[in-house]
């Protein structure tokens, strides 16, 4: 089968597009025929390794595992012999980082606890924009940030690939959403049923006067005590993404503020999750989230759709479909 493979860490340039063994799967795991795949940022960190860290969990000196790509959707082509929820044919997507990645290729193994059914009503590319980036969103706003209705929520960031997933599903969980992004995503970020948006060029939201009940940082840059000027006195701050810097100053100070006042503020390090993804299939079935895609590239050209992500400027998410054609 092709898949793009790479076996030292370092630019996009690394990526090889080459002929590999065909996986099989092992008792608990299904084989898929992937039809679209998506980029996410964590790619990125694997393939240049960045931060160091990264190089702990994914090898020292050399990637542990040479393929990339955990966003998938596909059809079930071969099944273990333990495996119990799907059968061969069935249309699935899913992330598949925890169980060893290997996405970005024509088959992939898979475990059954990474996969869920396809929404009928989605292609297969809708569906791989989906996993990563709005369980990111989902554990952000729910599991971190307790959302409620009737909250003021804003989204920092709110174009990117977390952020578009963010709006909506803070939309679908009832609360008042504000979206931060640049002027050229405006449109887009109201069309996905921001309440409020303000364009970052033209408008500082830590200097306006409102305040927020839970903010998700998932772009940018504001200092720690600027996202807590701007929180309502029991309000909460997630950071899911952006500037390093932003970062270290949520693990630094975010314990501290956390344990002595009544604010809460800190990071979230999402986790693939069955139940969270299935939770947002049903959204996407009812048509109260969509999946936004700004690129589709074809497998040959995965590098392509790296660069482009890295760039920092997506609108939403950057696909790579590997069966051209793919309607059922
Ligand atoms: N915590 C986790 O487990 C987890 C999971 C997934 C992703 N992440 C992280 O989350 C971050 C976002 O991921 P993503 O997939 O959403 O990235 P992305 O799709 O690459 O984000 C690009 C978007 O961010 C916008 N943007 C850039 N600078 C901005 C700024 N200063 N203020 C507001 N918006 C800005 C861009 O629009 P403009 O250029 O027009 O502004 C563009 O639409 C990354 O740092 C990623 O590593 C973390």
């Amino acid at each position: 089968m092709k898949a793009i493979v790479y076996t030292e860490y370092g630019s996009p340039d690394v990526l090889e597009f080459k002929e590999v063994v065909k996986p099989t799967p092992k008792n608990d795991e299904v084989l898929v025929k992937v039809y679209a795949v998506s980029a996410n940022a964590a790619d990125l960190h694997l393939l240049r390794a960045d931060p160091f860290l990264v190089r702990l969990s994914s090898g020292f000196l050399k990637p542990k595992h040479t393929i990339l790509g955990s966003d998938i959707a596909g059809r079930v082509e071969a099944i273990g012999s333990n495996v119990k929820e799907f059968k061969l044919g069935d249309e699935v997507f899913g992330d598949i980082s925890a169980g060893g990645w290997g996405g970005f290729a024509e088959y992939v193994c898979a475990r059954e606890d990474a996969l869920v059914l396809k929404p009928a009503n989605l292609s297969f590319e809708e569906a791989a924009a989906v996993p990563m980036a709005a369980v990111t969103a989902l554990q952000g706003l729910r599991s971190k940030g307790g959302i409620q209705p009737g909250q003021k929520v804003l989204i920092n960031g709110a174009s990117g690939g977390v952020g578009v997933f963010a709006v909506q599903i803070a939309k679908a969980l009832g609360a008042e959403v504000t979206g931060v992004c640049s002027t050229r995503n405006v449109d887009i970020v109201r069309s996905i049923g921001a309440d409020h948006v303000i364009d970052y060029t033209k408008e500082d939201f830590t200097q306006n006067g409102h305040c927020y009940d839970l903010i998700l940082a998932a772009n940018g840059y504001h200092s720690i005590s600027d996202y807590k000027r701007v929180l309502t006195p029991q309000g909460t701050y997630v950071m899911t993404g952006g500037a390093m810097a932003q970062l270290s100053e949520v693990m630094l100070k975010g314990p501290w503020i956390s344990m002595t006042g009544s604010q809460k503020m800190g990071n979230l390090l999402a986790k693939p999750n069955k139940q969270d993804l299935s939770f947002i299939k049903d959204l996407l079935e009812s048509g109260k989230v969509k999946p936004v895609i700004d690129r589709c590239y074809p497998l040959s050209e995965v590098a392509d759709a790296i660069r482009y992500l890295e760039e920092g400027h997506a609108q939403g998410k950057v696909v790579i479909t590997v069966v051209q054609n793919n309607e059922t």
